[in-house]
Formats: C-alpha cells, structure tokens, sequence
C-alpha cells in the first residue's frame, strides 16, 4: 500500500478526484465502487467540478454503492442512495440506471445479496473502488469479525459504528443492520483508494498499515492488495 500524506482534507479531496476524473477519461465506461460517510465528500465535491471544467461525460460510467442501512426508506435523508444523489449523481451527467445500491429494504436479503454481487461480475468488476475506514477499521459495514467475509451479506453494526454513525439520525432511529458488500469482493476491485481523516482514525491506521493481517481489523486485509493508495491528513497518520 502506498501512503499519501496531506495537511487537509480538501488536499485530499482535489487528489483523489484527480484520480477518478483521469479514470472516466481513459476508460469512460469504467465501473467505479463508491463510499458514503464524511471521508469522500471534498472527493465528490471535487469530481463534480473537474466534470464541468473538462467536461467529462459520466454518461457511460456505472457505479456500485459499498453499502445501505436496512429498513430504511430509499427517500430518507440518511439513506445511503439520498447520500449518494445529493452529494455526487445529481452534480453529475451519470445515467440513473447505471447508478447501483443494495437494496436495504428487500424481503430476502440474501436473494438481494446474490443480485447485487452477479450484477457488479457481470459488469466486469470494479475499476477503481473508494474506501473510508471505521474507527474500529471496518471497511464498507465489514466489521471486525473471526473471519473475512466474501460477497455481499446483512450484517449486524457494532455499537463502534453505531456510535459514530448515529450522529446523523434526529428524526428515525439509526438502523442497527446493514447490507454490504464483503471483503473478498472489495479485494477484488482493481484498485483501492482508502481515505481517512481526523485523530480518531489514527489508531485503525496504525493497526491497518503496520499491524498483522487479521480479521479483527478488517482494513489490514488491504496490505495483501497490489494496488492500495491511502490518502491522510496528519492527524490520521500521527501514528504511524
Ligand atoms: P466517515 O466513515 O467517512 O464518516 O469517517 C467512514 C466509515 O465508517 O467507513
């Protein structure tokens, strides 16, 4: 993995959309896996103007959210597909039916599950996929557990996560399970980009870089990937 230093977040932001946008350029009908949370915002931020400056079509892109709460109304505010419109689809030329999310709200979960991870092989894999990092290292809704996980599965959060995440819930309840993709599929994107900013991520950075490779720190499976770029602030890398 190779790890990039930057005194802010919005430095970051600039980078890593340069990474995407270079990406739509050379591959326009490339498959992009996406993350939600605080950590990519300056990114889609980011990408939406370089989309504009350059005028680069994402007309052919397809993308594949990581992750969706379950019981969750498409249509709150908290879901991860509002997250995703408001924040990068809507700033974007990007078609609607080539934007994909798990879908929290199916009956068989594991049916849904089956769909999502045939759907993302049948496109071809994932070309480049964006990463945040939990404060207990959970990457996408995979947290720490006694084995890694394969395709995409219900998993119950951790209060870690719940902790983190609740923050953002005034008027329903955070749910308290997820669908996410697993960690065998994540590992087969052809590249990663994790990003992680602020002191609280210092301790999962640490453990992910220089750490064993463990289930119990998800995000240290990474080191086994040949092309990982992490993207910190300092405060995030203070420990390394
Ligand atoms: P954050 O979340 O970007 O809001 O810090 C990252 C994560 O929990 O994976």
């Amino acid at each position: 993995m190779k790890v990039n230093i930057f005194k802010t977040a919005e430095e970051i932001g600039v980078a890593v959309a340069r990474i995407f946008v270079d990406e739509v350029k050379n591959n326009p009908n490339c498959v992009l896996g996406l993350a939600t949370g605080a950590s990519p915002i300056p990114t889609y931020d980011n990408i939406k103007k370089l989309h504009k400056e350059e005028n680069v079509s994402f007309k052919g892109v397809k993308t594949y959210n990581l992750d969706e709460y379950c019981d969750l109304p498409k249509s709150d505010k908290n879901s991860y597909y509002t997250f995703m419109h408001e924040q990068l689809f809507n700033g974007l030329d990007i078609l609607e039916e080539n934007v994909h999310f798990l879908d929290g709200n199916a009956v068989d979960s594991e049916a849904e599950c089956k769909r999502y991870d045939n759907e993302i092989n049948e496109a071809g894999g994932i070309d480049i996929q964006l990463l945040g990092i939990g404060n207990n290292a959970h990457i996408g809704f995979n947290e720490p557990a006694e084995s890694f996980t394969d395709g995409s599965f219900k998993v119950k959060l951790t209060d870690s996560t719940i902790e983190a995440n609740k923050i953002y819930f005034d008027e329903n309840p955070m749910p308290h399970y997820a669908l996410t993709m697993g960690v065998k599929q994540i590992m087969a994107a052809k590249k990663i980009i994790l990003i992680a900013t602020g002191p609280k991520k210092a301790e999962a950075i640490k453990n992910m870089v220089k750490g064993e490779v463990t289930p119990l720190v998800p995000a240290s499976v990474l080191q086994e990937h040949d092309d990982v770029l992490i993207f910190l602030d300092e405060a995030a890398a203070s420990l390394l």
